[in-house]
């Protein structure tokens, strides 16, 4: 937080920007009151993997993501779920941002390679037609496996709210290095590979797990219209100086 004029004094749960809308809360009870309807849903939920069994998945985030174990970034939240209930819970969201999406709009969610079966049964059950998986390539950047394959890749599943309304033609594989340096959250996105899925999205885009901001600064860069919700005190605030920064 940079000064006393911050706007997180005056209303700390809502940030109103001129292209941003910005809401710190569960995203299962925020969805339902957000006004009017969006082109897009670009997101990247907490995959709660990291770890095969229930001891594993509980272990911090620092200590499941990071190689080292420890952080500049704080811990977020909503991590620690087995694959049962990621379904359940992730079919709960989704259902609620299909009723928010615009007919035709995108729904575009990032999974690794442990959840991706159930986000694509999750996807179909809240509704949306499931129309692929497009691959994050990490590059030689992503970490290495003593005796097997490096872990290069992420997936973003991606289906529609009937058919299809866009006219762009986009790729389904991404070559973005991993950030290394001027991160602003534990796992946060590259800003290269949100553009890109942005830039294949309308108007208006939803992130009901927006973290530090990574898809509302890709989509303000494009002169686009961004809501996002986040949980966690911490990175909300890291959210809204960004954006405030990106407007
Ligand atoms: C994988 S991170 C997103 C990182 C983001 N793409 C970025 O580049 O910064 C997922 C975020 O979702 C937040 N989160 C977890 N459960 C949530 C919930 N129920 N509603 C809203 N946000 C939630 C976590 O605190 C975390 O910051």
């Amino acid at each position: 937080m940079k000064n006393e004029k911050h706007p997180i004094f005056n209303n700390p749960n809502h940030i109103q920007l001129a292209a941003a809308d910005l809401h710190r809360g569960d995203c299962l009870a925020v969805i339902p009151g957000l006004p009017g309807q969006f082109d897009a849903i670009v997101t990247d939920p907490p995959y709660s993997s990291g770890g095969q069994s229930k001891g594993n998945r509980a272990r911090s985030t620092g200590q499941k993501y990071l190689n080292s174990g420890t952080s500049l970034y704080p811990d977020f939240m909503g991590d620690t779920k087995d694959q049962r209930s990621y379904l359940h819970w992730s079919a709960l969201w989704m259902a609620l941002c299909y009723d928010k999406l615009a007919d035709g709009g995108l729904m575009i969610v990032f999974s690794d390679w442990r959840q991706l079966p159930v986000t694509t049964d999750a996807i179909q059950s809240a509704g949306f037609t499931w129309r692929g998986v497009g691959v994050w390539d990490k590059t030689g950047g992503s970490r290495p496996y003593k005796g097997g394959f490096r872990a290069q890749t992420e997936f973003f599943c991606w289906g529609s709210k009937g058919s299809l309304k866009g006219e762009k033609y986009s790729p389904g594989l991404f070559r973005v290095p991993p950030l290394a340096g001027g991160k602003y959250h534990q796992v946060g996105k590259p800003l290269p590979l949100m553009e890109e899925l942005v830039a294949a999205c309308g108007q208006r885009i939803l992130d009901p797990f927006m973290g530090s901001g990574t898809t509302g600064v890709a989509a303000l860069g494009q002169g686009k219209e961004f809501t996002g919700i986040e949980v966690c005190e911490h990175y909300f605030k890291v959210a809204v100086d960004r954006l405030q920064e990106a407007k």
